[in-house]
């Protein structure tokens, strides 16, 4: 008799083994442990996702395109000058940094004046917004009040619409991949980075990051979406109901710790179980796959089990 023949005439001879059916179960959950690990998607697909559109120089600006801009968009509500309107803030005092993050995470133009609006698609372009900005600076904003764009800080992925050709496409690419990795790797201490985040942070936007509900149907928004640059952003300018925290509260080595915490760890799908289960997205349908896989392979386990009862 073969080796094949003889494995299979020993598992003819345990089939019928009160065990068995347990066997297959672990066997099963074991299998879908591996697929789901294999499946579950990396820190890389993570961060490729979250990225979205490189901002070009700041020097090549267009202000006259920034003031049209301006007159067509925003005047409505924040005035002329931008000195506010009952429908929206004055903007002298507030800073590039928060021009920046306002129109990067889609929240303005706002639809609707009186509720939070929430993160979206950008209404225009990376070049629209250079030159928007460039309108402010020179325009609008008091002096130098409020924080500047943190520039050396990385921002949206470039996007290949925004070149002309492929090759210096690529280029940018690599030049933005490399940025990135040397500030998020650059943290000297991500510990300090999740103690912060914990501290200053975690009672709003949850301890995963998933965020929350505030009071007076505001809420604290879910921050994994969010560049480099916008959680620098968000910091140093306090949108909304959130407070703000100047580089002299929390230093820019301390911010730098305080992101790479966010981008790393927090980004990690399996960084322990209970990080999964509010965080929204990917990982919650792979969470939601994982529980209806489980459920099948349970209610499968019964059967066999039943059946076997009938037979013995
Ligand atoms: C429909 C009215 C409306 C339009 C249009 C609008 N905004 Fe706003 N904007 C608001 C309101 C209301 C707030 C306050 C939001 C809050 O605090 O939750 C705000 C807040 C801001 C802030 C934050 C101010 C601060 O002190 O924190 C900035 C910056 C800003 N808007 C810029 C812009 C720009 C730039 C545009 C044009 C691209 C624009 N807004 C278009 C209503 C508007
Ligand atoms: C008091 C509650 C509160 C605290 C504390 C707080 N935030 Fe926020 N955060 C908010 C609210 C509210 C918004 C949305 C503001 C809006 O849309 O007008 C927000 C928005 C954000 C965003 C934008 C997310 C996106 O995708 O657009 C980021 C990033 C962020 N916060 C990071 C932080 C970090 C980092 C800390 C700690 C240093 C922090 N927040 C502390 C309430 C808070």
């Amino acid at each position: 008799m073969t080796r094949n023949g003889e494995t299979v005439k020993w598992i003819t001879a345990r089939r019928r083994h009160p065990l068995a059916g347990y066997v297959v179960v672990i066997l099963a959950l074991a299998l879908f442990g591996v697929g789901y690990a294999a499946m579950a998607p990396t820190a890389e697909d993570a961060r490729a996702q979250t990225l979205a559109a490189e901002a070009p120089a700041p020097d090549d600006v267009d202000i006259a395109e920034g003031r049209a801009i301006f007159d067509q968009t925003c005047a409505s509500c924040h005035g002329q000058d931008g000195s506010g309107t009952p429908n929206g803030p004055d903007l002298r005092e507030a800073g590039s940094a928060s021009v920046n993050f306002q129109v990067s995470t889609g929240r303005m133009p706002s639809m609707d004046p009186d509720s939070q609006m929430p993160r979206k698609a950008m209404v225009m372009s990376e070049e629209e917004l250079a030159n928007l900005i460039a309108y402010y600076d020179a325009e609008i904003r008091d002096g130098e009040a409020g924080p500047d764009v943190p520039y050396e800080v990385p921002g949206s992925e470039p996007q290949r619409e925004d070149f002309e050709d492929e090759g210096s496409y690529e280029e940018a690419l690599e030049t933005y991949e490399a940025e990135y990795d040397s500030y998020i790797e650059g943290a000297e201490d991500t510990d300090m980075g999740m103690k912060l985040y914990l501290t200053n942070c975690a009672h709003c936007h949850s301890w995963s990051g998933g965020g929350g509900a505030l009071t007076d149907g505001r809420w604290a928004p879910e921050i994994h979406d969010a560049t480099p640059r916008e959680i620098y952003e968000a910091m140093v300018s306090g949108p909304g109901a959130m407070p703000m925290f100047s580089d002299g509260v929390i230093e820019p080595e301390e911010k730098q710790e305080l992101i790479s915490y966010v981008k790393t760890l927090q980004a990690e799908p399996d960084a322990g179980g209970i990080f999964a289960l509010d965080r929204v997205g990917q990982v919650a349908e792979g969470f939601i796959g994982w529980t209806v896989g489980l459920s099948l392979i349970v209610a499968c386990a019964i059967w066999i089990t039943a059946k076997q009862r009938a037979h013995d």
